[in-house]
C-alpha cells in the first residue's frame, strides 16, 4: 500500500508502482497492469491522495472483497461485518460472563484478516491463525494485533496425520503456548466464522469436486454427510484437538436441524449456552436470504455421556443487526419428517414423459429421475427437500416426477399429496423459517382438513396438471391426461369429452366446508369462461390448448392471455381471487396446530 509516494505498510505480498508512466502491481515479484485504468482513476476521484490511513487501513481489512468470486467460494472467505461482531462480543459477555476476555484463552483458527478480533481488548490472549499467508502479512502490516500470536495454519490438513490423528510435529507451525494451554486443560475459547463452502456448492466444477477434499474431510466417517462441508471438518478437528473447549461459531444452522446432519447431532457433544441468529444479506456476497447463527457451546467430546438437545431458542437480528425477536431451531428425528410420511407407489415398466412445467418437456439430461410410471398413477408431486427453503419446488403434474424426492401420485395416496402439497405451500416463506423442517403431523386429520386440502391444492398456482397431445420429449411425442378437473364436461360446457373423470369420481362422496364450496364455484365460473371462447393460435400453441382436458394451468394462464389482449371480454378473477385468500387465511394456523411446523 502507497500513500503516493512511499509505502504505508511493510511486508505486503503486493507493491504498487509506476512503469512508463502508467500504475503497475508487483505481486510475487511479476509485474501486472492494471485490468481497468477507469476503475483506478475513478478511485482516486474518491479518496483524496494520499488517501488517510483510516481509509488505508479499511481498505485492507477488506482485502477479502477484492478476491476473486470463484475463489472467495472455495475457500468461504467471507468476512464478518463488524456491526454482526459486536453483537457476537455482547452475547458472549451474557452467556460466558463479563469477564470472558480475561478468562479465556482466545484461539480463531480461520481468522482471515482478523475482524472477529477487532473488539477484543486483550489481545495478549488470542492465538489467530489463518488458511492465507497473505491475510496473516495484512495483520502484520496494518499492526492491528501486535499482542496476538498470528500465523499460517490451514486448519484442516496441517498436523493431521494419514489416520485422522493430530501430530504437531508434522509442521511445527503451531505455538508451543497454544499447545501448552490444550495440553493444561486451560480455558480455550475458539471463536470462529468458518468457511460455509461445501462439496457440490462451490462455483467452479474443480471446486465441486476438491472443496471438501482434505484430510479432516477424510478421517470423519463416524459425521456422515457432514463430513462434506467445511465448517463442520472444523469443529470435528476441534472436538478431537481441545475436547472441552467452548465454541463460539457463525454458521448456517443446518447442523442443528437439518436430515444429513444428523449423524453429525448423534456424534458431536455440546451443550448450547445462547446465540442469535441473523440476516444472511448482514454479509456481503452471501446469496439467498437465510438465518446465519452465532451459536455458543460448551463441548464435552470426552465423556461418554450423550448431552441431547430438542430445541434451542436464539435471538433474531435483522440484517441492520437490531434485535427483533426470538426463534425456535428443533433437533428432531429424520424419521419425524414429512418427507417420510408418504409410502412411494412402486413404478412399473411403462415409462412417462418429463415435464419441466405443466406442458413444457424437460430439457436436463443428467440425473434424470421419476420417467416410470406405476399402476393406476394419476399425476406426480415434484418436490425437493423437506425443508421451507425449497417449497418453491413444489408441483403437482400430469407425467413423471423429475426431482429428487418427488413420487407418483395414485388414488390411495392423493389424500396425503394433497396435505403434503398444502402445507408446504400455505406458510410464506422468509428468511428466518427459512431452515424450518416440515414434520409428519400430530394432531387428528379431520375429513374437512383433508378435503379442504384437496380444494387448495386443485386451485393453487403450482397445481400444473394438464391435458395435451404432441409434447416432444426424448425423441418421440407423448400425450399427458389430466385426472385433476373437478368438473364434468356439462358443469363447464366443455368442448368435448375429457378422457379422465377421476377427479369428479374421487370426489362425489366428500363433503366439502363452505369455504371450499365457494372456491369451487368461483373456479367453475373461470372454468366456464374458459370454454366460452376459443384462443388465439399463439396461445393455444404455447399452452397446447389441443385437447378438451386442460388443466387449471393451461384454464388460468388462457384467460389471462385474452385479459391481456383486450380482444376478448373482461374475466374477472375477484371472486376467485377472494374465495380462495379465505381458505387459505382458514387452512394457514392449522399446519402449525397439526403439527406440520413447529414455531
Ligand atoms: C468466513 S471467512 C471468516 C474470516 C474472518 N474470521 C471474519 O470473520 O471476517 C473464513 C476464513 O477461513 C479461511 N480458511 C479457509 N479454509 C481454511 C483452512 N483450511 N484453515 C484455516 N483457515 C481457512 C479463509 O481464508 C477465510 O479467511
Amino acid at each position: 500500500m502507497n500513500d503516493g509516494t512511499v509505502s504505508t505498510h511493510d511486508n505486503l505480498p503486493a507493491e504498487l508502482l509506476h512503469k512508463n508512466n502508467a500504475p503497475v502491481f508487483s505481486l510475487g515479484g511479476k509485474i501486472y497492469e492494471l485490468g481497468n485504468r477507469e476503475g483506478y482513476r475513478q478511485f482516486w476521484t474518491i479518496y483524496h491522495r494520499p488517501p488517510e490511513a483510516e481509509y488505508r487501513n479499511y481498505l485492507l481489512e477488506r482485502r477479502d472483497s477484492l478476491i476473486p468470486l470463484d475463489e472467495r467460494s472455495f475457500k468461504g472467505a467471507y468476512y464478518t461485518p463488524l456491526a454482526v461482531v459486536d453483537k457476537a462480543y455482547d452475547k458472549l459477555t451474557e452467556t460466558l460472563g463479563h469477564n470472558w476476555q480475561r478468562e479465556y484463552i482466545v484461539w480463531d483458527m480461520c481468522c482471515g484478516v482478523g475482524n472477529l478480533e477487532v473488539k477484543h481488548s486483550n489481545h495478549r490472549n488470542i492465538y489467530m491463525s489463518t488458511l492465507d499467508e497473505a491475510d496473516v502479512d495484512v495483520m502484520r502490516a496494518t499492526k492491528t494485533y501486535v499482542a496476538a500470536q498470528c500465523f499460517q495454519y490451514d486448519y484442516l490438513n496441517d498436523d493431521i496425520t494419514d489416520d485422522g490423528k493430530i501430530d504437531y510435529t508434522l509442521t511445527n507451525k503451531m505455538h508451543e503456548s497454544l499447545r501448552k494451554a490444550i495440553a493444561d486443560g486451560k480455558k480455550i475459547l475458539v471463536l470462529i466464522n468458518p468457511p460455509y463452502a461445501e462439496a457440490g456448492s462451490a462455483l467452479t466444477k474443480d471446486a465441486k469436486t476438491n472443496v471438501a477434499n482434505t484430510k479432516m474431510g477424510s478421517n470423519m466417517q463416524e459425521y456422515g454427510f457432514a463430513k462434506r462441508e467445511l465448517f463442520t471438518q472444523f469443529v470435528a478437528r476441534i472436538a478431537k484437538e481441545i475436547p472441552t473447549a467452548t465454541l463460539a461459531m457463525f454458521s448456517k444452522m443446518k447442523y442443528i436441524n437439518a436430515p444429513n446432519f444428523e449423524k453429525f447431532r448423534d456424534t458431536w457433544n455440546a451443550e448450547y449456552l445462547g446465540g442469535f441468529v441473523v440476516h444472511s444479506q448482514s454479509f456481503d456476497w452471501l446469496k439467498g436470504e437465510f438465518p446465519i447463527g452465532f451459536l455458543v457451546w460448551k463441548t464435552y467430546q470426552n465423556t461418554n455421556k450423550k448431552i441431547v438437545f430438542t430445541e434451542i431458542i436464539t435471538d433474531v437480528l435483522d440484517k441492520y443487526s437490531n434485535p427483533i425477536g426470538e426463534k425456535s431451531f428443533y433437533n428432531l428425528p429424520n424419521s419425524t419428517f414429512l418427507n417420510s410420511w408418504v409410502k412411494r407407489p412402486k413404478i412399473n415398466k411403462q415409462s412417462c414423459i418429463l415435464l419441466k412445467n405443466a406442458v413444457s418437456p424437460a430439457t436436463r439430461t443428467i440425473d434424470v429421475r421419476g420417467c416410470n410410471w406405476s399402476d393406476n398413477a394419476i399425476g406426480s408431486l415434484y418436490l425437493s427437500s423437506n425443508d421451507m427453503q425449497s417449497v418453491k419446488t413444489t408441483a403437482i403434474v400430469s407425467s413423471g416426477y423429475n426431482s429428487p424426492g418427488g413420487f407418483l401420485v395414485t388414488p390411495k395416496n392423493l389424500w396425503q399429496v394433497a396435505i403434503v402439497f398444502s402445507v408446504r405451500r400455505l406458510i410464506k416463506p422468509t428468511w428466518i423459517n427459512d431452515r424450518d423442517q416440515f414434520l409428519q403431523p400430530t394432531g387428528e386429520l379431520t375429513e374437512e382438513f383433508k378435503s379442504d386440502c384437496l380444494i387448495w391444492m386443485l386451485f393453487n398456482g403450482s397445481n400444473l396438471t394438464a391435458g395435451a397431445d404432441d409434447l416432444e420429449w426424448n425423441g418421440r411425442k407423448w400425450s399427458i391426461v389430466n385426472h385433476f378437473i373437478p368438473f364434468t364436461e356439462d358443469e363447464v360446457n366443455a368442448s368435448g369429452r375429457f378422457e379422465s373423470d377421476f377427479m369428479v369420481e374421487y370426489m362425489a362422496d366428500k363433503i366439502f366446508s363452505a369455504e371450499a364450496n365457494t372456491v369451487l364455484e368461483a373456479g367453475k365460473t373461470l372454468w366456464q369462461s374458459y370454454f366460452s371462447q376459443t384462443d388465439v393460435r399463439s396461445v393455444r400453441d404455447e399452452l397446447k390448448l389441443n385437447r378438451p382436458d386442460a388443466g387449471w394451468y393451461q384454464v388460468r394462464k388462457a384467460l389471462q392471455a385474452r385479459n391481456a389482449s383486450g380482444d376478448f371480454p373482461l374475466v374477472s378473477f375477484k371472486h376467485f381471487e377472494t374465495s380462495y385468500k379465505a381458505l387459505t387465511e382458514k387452512l394457514q394456523p392449522m399446519v402449525y396446530e397439526l403439527g406440520f411446523l413447529k414455531v
